[in-house]
């Protein structure tokens, strides 16, 4: 079992219902989607009222299909599940809605089972079996550096691509490098005028960032030297040996770099391919846009109109014949549409380039219009533009290397600076120092950047991103670290009395091993009855919901707020005082209770490892 049990019995219940009730009407209405136990599913909600139950399904949708009020829908559909044999929910309606309870004993049962029992795979679902997502971030420009400004694409790109995986669609990380444009001019220019003879082989990309940022400077006093750059750009275009090897190298150099950042921050990619790569696609594309006729004449320029007010006109070719970052975008879609035939393809790019997607999805539209492309078999509409906002640096959070940049990988090394000095604070004598640190680092980095809805800009404060404590990541790997020194201090043997082989136990000697094996032995789910045991319980069965509206939204974001819920909601129950003011242990004497709560514990572990693993995160054990 993969999905919510009670939701599933409530879809089939429902589905089954409403084809009985109304069986006129749906013989009439066909078979329509929205009877369909997948649609009704999908289709569950939280209730405005919790107190109300644990889910709520609207029938608004259904009053004129079936010509009947929606109040009257939900009363008869409440009646008829009700009446039917079910052990695992009750139903009532309220207006348009109807309201699912569970037996909490049963759903925390279920619940725990259910993650114990799947441990990674838990949350994960086939809703995507047959289906393939392409998704495409990070594309950083190679010579260029690699900058914080490429941090947000490739922290929320790789959450996506883990979160669409773990939804069972095949998926393509793509890595579209911009591995082409006038840039290159200006290094070549650069490079021939001032690289450093002794350094001729040996390069790194600091010296072609040092390159780099002197054609800047000069080309600010000396105008020429951006002619020469067009120039030089020209000759690689047209195909000069010098040029091209030149070319090469310094793709070469940013790829080995861009590698060894990607490998630290544990970043992956199916596909690493780039701009250059369609440079011989592109006149096909002109071609079709030509046969469509959809090209006209501009100044010399070739243009697509697309006759709308908000868009400019797409320019598929300059007069000189040069074309362009959108006549390249245009090729990679058709070139990609041909070869993965995909459901779906994700621009994870920052919004400041939302026109530039309009008018490429717009122009491929015209382009399958004219072509008169039949509806089952057109790829304009799977493309997507997975928008977000800008990063701020709220204090100066440090100084600028180099001139005008800022380095992702010395914001890594800051991050994982200052963690150690966090770390040597509270624990000095922990074990791989330097490991947990680049973890705890990396995980205040990537959290931050899905601690908001994507479209909203990030604030970044070292303070703030680094707190142990509040909305980050070190407070959630900090929280999992808490919860397996719970596990560790339980030991198994006083609790359960099936005899388990206790081999090479990771949580230590007598600690708990294997939960699969225990998950049935007499435990009385009934004994957690706090309020904080019963938050936990939710939020860890709401966890597969999390990720699927998470992949619905493209929204990593949900996941990390998920995961602070039911880090607080943990933290409040380990904290949580007894009568007489103690803390009340969650490991006791009292075995009969601590039972249930240590597999609640174990739970919450997996889910908290699986969700910061959903977002790119480690999650150490001990901190
Ligand atoms: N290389 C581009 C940049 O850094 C981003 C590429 C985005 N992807 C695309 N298919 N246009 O601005």
């Amino acid at each position: 079992m993969l999905n919510n049990k009670f939701k599933e019995e409530f879809a089939n219940k429902a589905a089954g219902a409403f084809q009985t009730l109304f069986s006129d009407k749906y013989i009439e209405i066909g078979d329509k989607q929205v009877f369909s136990a997948q649609f009704i599913l999908d289709n569950i909600e939280k209730p405005k009222d919790p107190t109300k139950g644990r889910f709520a399904f609207p029938v608004f949708r259904y009053g004129k299909l079936l010509g009947d009020n929606p109040p009257s829908i939900a009363s008869k559909i409440t009646e008829a599940i009700n009446s039917s044999d079910n052990n695992l929910i009750t139903v009532s309606s309220i207006a348009g809605f109807i309201n699912i309870q569970t037996e909490f004993a049963i759903e925390a049962s279920e619940t725990i089972k259910n993650a114990v029992e799947n441990e990674t795979k838990y949350g994960s679902s086939d809703v995507g079996n047959g289906k393939k997502v392409l998704v495409e971030y990070s594309s950083p420009n190679i010579a260029k550096p690699f900058g914080v400004n490429h941090i947000r694409t490739t922290i929320l790109g790789n959450s996506l691509r883990r979160i669409f995986l773990k939804l069972g669609y095949e998926t393509i990380g793509i890595n579209y490098l911009g591995d082409w444009g006038t840039q290159f001019g200006k290094m070549i220019v650069a490079y021939k005028k001032w690289a450093d003879p002794s350094l001729v082989g040996k390069e790194t990309v600091t010296d072609l960032l040092a390159l780099y940022v002197r054609f800047h400077d000069e080309a600010e006093e000396n105008k020429e030297l951006e002619n020469q750059a067009r120039e030089e750009f020209k000759k690689l275009e047209s195909g000069d040996a010098e040029n091209r090897a030149l070319w090469e190298k310094f793709r070469e150099i940013s790829i080995n770099e861009f590698n060894r950042v990607y490998d630290i921050m544990g970043i992956e990619f199916d596909w690493v391919t780039g701009e250059a790569f369609l440079n011989d696609k592109m006149t096909h594309t002109i071609k079709a846009f030509e046969k469509a006729n959809l090209v006209s004449e501009s100044e010399g320029a070739t243009i697509v109109n697309l006759h709308d007010e908000q868009l400019p006109p797409v320019l598929l070719k300059k007069a000189d014949g040069a074309t362009l970052y959108l006549t390249r975008d245009l090729s990679g879609y058709l070139y990609r549409a041909n070869e993965f035939n995909f459901d779906e393809m994700l621009y994870v790019v920052a919004v400041n380039q939302s026109v530039h997607f309009q008018q490429m999805f717009k122009a491929l539209a015209m382009l399958e219009d004219a072509q008169a492309v039949p509806e089952e078999k057109r790829m304009s509409s799977k493309g997507k533009h997975v928008e977000f906002g800008m990063i701020k640096f709220g204090d100066k959070m440090m100084k600028t290397r180099k001139g005008h940049i800022i380095l992702l990988e010395d914001v890594i090394n800051e991050a994982a600076k200052l963690a150690k000095e966090k770390i040597e604070e509270k624990t000095p004598d922990l074990k791989n120092i330097d490991d947990i640190a680049l973890q705890i680092g990396l995980g205040a980095i990537f959290y931050s950047q899905m601690s908001v809805r994507r479209q909203k800009d990030v604030n970044f404060k070292w303070e703030e991103v680094l707190s142990f404590e509040g909305e980050t990541g070190p407070y959630l790997q900090y929280t999992h670290a808490r919860l397996i020194s719970v596990l560790r201090k339980f030991e198994i043997k006083k609790l359960f009395t099936r005899a388990l082989v206790i081999q090479r136990n990771p949580y230590g000697e007598n600690s708990i091993l294997n939960f699969s094996s225990i998950i049935d032995e007499g435990i009385d789910y009934s004994l957690l009855n706090f309020p904080e045991e019963k938050r936990i319980v939710e939020l860890v069965a709401d966890f597969p919901q999390a990720v699927a509206d998470a992949a619905r939204m493209y929204e990593p974001n949900m996941i990390a707020n998920h995961l602070i819920e039911l880090a607080g909601a943990f933290n409040k129950f380990y904290q949580r005082k007894d009568a007489n003011g103690k803390t009340d242990k969650i490991i006791s004497d009292n075995y009969e209770l601590c039972r249930p709560r240590i597999v609640l514990v174990k739970a919450v572990q997996i889910v908290i490892k699986e969700g910061l693993y959903l977002l790119g995160i480690k999650a150490p054990e001990a901190m």
